[in-house]
């Protein structure tokens, strides 16, 4: 009988191959298959005829409502849906350095204040911990410490009655099950330590949130592993050099899905940011042609941002569509309306689209704004800096109506916009009163932007000053 010990195991998607190659079959990545021991798959034991018939339940029956644990870090909890659910498990993803740490540092010590917390950490010591905790200003917070990896050790500790409310295990790639032979951080070890603590965390009700470095190298089991494992997956992003921080919710069996959290990486910690759309337009140049503000929502809430574009002549043969914040394949599609509808050519220069402030936008509401800022770029001319965009765009060159109208007008008017260009068409939703203080200029076709920024959008402008903070 042909024994098969090993697998095999794609460390970037999971799947397990019987021999190795240097590229998956099932996500292309390239050396990412890692020797693993197998597990036993749909080939393994029956389980027909055994076990016991399970109680059926109906859809009616008493609800129990779950008393959630809010840290009080109000953009934390926003981003968890009102707090943690006892019982849930969590993800924190994010790259290395970002600050997944500090934020679950500061996490812990805020809901330590009510319930019992525990900070499992298998990267750094305790030293470390405290010397960390010092400089956030926490040190007085009731956090229990422990510096392991081994999760036979870490469970024991957590199947007591009332041992912990709160677990933060940092980081999953660094935990290791005896029981197997891979070494930590390889999928089959990141699976079943989580495996393990997940189920202690659904027995004993625990919170459990576990951090995962996601790694552009497929060496380490990345959090994609995880995410079906968990009930919610939070991912912490920005860039290394900026110190704005978001936390996103991707998935979340328990709230909202698409919800953000806004912080600052301050010399003293991560900092809330109260007011996302400053923030992000805070670092504004004015009259500088290329640059429009787009009024998005991000989750529940409203969010200005600036569109940056530039348009230089190109040295390459095939010219360079470079982006930052922004759906490519959705620039091209921009791009394309604007030279087939709009006439503005394209053809022999390089574009490049930047979303200030290391926000990433997935609406499709930001196609006009997209469009302003090209063809300010292309014409060069300066949109007025009391002007905010929104506006899906077709490939017929027309703008179609978008979600939530009212919500983004209310937030230019509050930073002090006075001016804003809307799809013409509105929701059911969007139709109501108009926002106070902003003239609304409503186009049908990409043809009337790209007459405005010509003239009348780039002359315009009021007297108003634009507020910050
Ligand atoms: P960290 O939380 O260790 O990141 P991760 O756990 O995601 O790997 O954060 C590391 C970075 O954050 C590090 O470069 C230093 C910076 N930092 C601050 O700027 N201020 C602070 O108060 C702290 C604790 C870290
Ligand atoms: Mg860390």
């Amino acid at each position: 009988m042909a024994r098969n010990a090993t697998a095999f195991v794609c460390q970037q998607c999971g799947a397990a191959h019987p021999k190795w190659n240097g590229r998956c079959e099932e996500c292309g990545g390239w050396n990412t298959l890692v020797e693993e021991a197998a597990r036993s798959g749909p080939s393994g034991p029956a389980v027909v005829g055994r076990g016991r018939a399970l109680t059926l339940h109906t859809l009616d029956g008493p609800l129990t409502s779950v008393a959630r644990r809010a840290s009080g870090i109000a953009e934390f909890d926003r981003v968890t849906g009102g707090g943690l659910v006892p019982g849930s498990a969590l993800l924190v993803g994010g790259d290395p350095g970002i600050g997944k740490s500090t934020l679950l540092l500061q996490a812990a010590a805020a809901l330590s204040q009510s319930a019992p917390a525990l900070y499992v950490s298998g990267e750094e010591a305790i030293d470390q911990l405290r010397l960390r905790a010092d400089r956030l200003g926490i040190r007085d917070a009731p956090v229990q410490l422990a510096a392991a990896t081994a999760v036979r050790d870490i469970a024991a500790t957590l199947d007591r009655p009332g041992a912990a409310a709160v677990v933060v295990v940092d980081s999953v790639q660094t935990l290791h099950v005896d029981s197997l032979d891979s070494a930590p951080g390889t999928v089959a070890q990141v699976r079943a330590a989580s495996q393990a603590l997940i189920r202690l965390a659904k027995e004993r009700g625990f919170v459990l949130l576990l951090v995962g470095h996601v790694t552009k190298e497929g060496m380490i089991a990345g959090p994609k592993v995880l995410e079906h494992m968990v009930d919610t997956v939070l991912y912490f992003e920005g860039e290394r050099s900026h110190q704005f921080r978001i936390l996103r919710a991707v998935k979340n069996r328990f709230g909202p899905s698409d919800e953000i959290g806004v912080f600052e990486m301050t010399d003293v910690g991560l900092r809330e940011v109260v007011n996302p759309s400053a923030l992000f337009l805070a670092e504004r140049e004015r009259d500088v042609a290329g640059a429009s503000v787009f009024a998005g929502i991000e989750g529940s809430r409203p969010v200005l941002v600036e569109i940056q574009a530039l348009i230089a002549p190109t040295s390459l043969a095939t010219p360079r569509r470079a982006i930052v914040g922004w759906d490519p394949s959705r620039l091209a599609m921009i791009l394309a309306v604007l030279e087939a509808r709009g006439g503005l050519g394209f053809a022999g220069v390089d574009v490049f689209l930047n979303v200030a402030g290391g926000l990433r936008i997935t609406e499709p509401a930001a196609d006009l704004a997209v469009a302003a800022a090209l063809a300010s770029a292309a014409i060069g001319r300066p949109l007025s800096a009391e002007t905010v965009v929104f506006g899906e765009v077709g490939l017929a060159g027309e703008i179609r109506a978008v979600a939530r109208a009212e919500a983004r007008l209310k937030e230019a008017a509050k930073l002090g916009f006075t001016q804003a260009v809307v799809p013409a068409r509105r929701n059911a939703a969007g139709a109501a009163g108009a926002a106070r203080g902003i003239k609304q200029n409503a186009i049908s076709h990409l043809s009337e932007l790209l007459t405005m920024v010509r003239g009348g959008l780039a002359d315009a402008r009021p007297a108003g000053r634009i507020r910050r903070g």
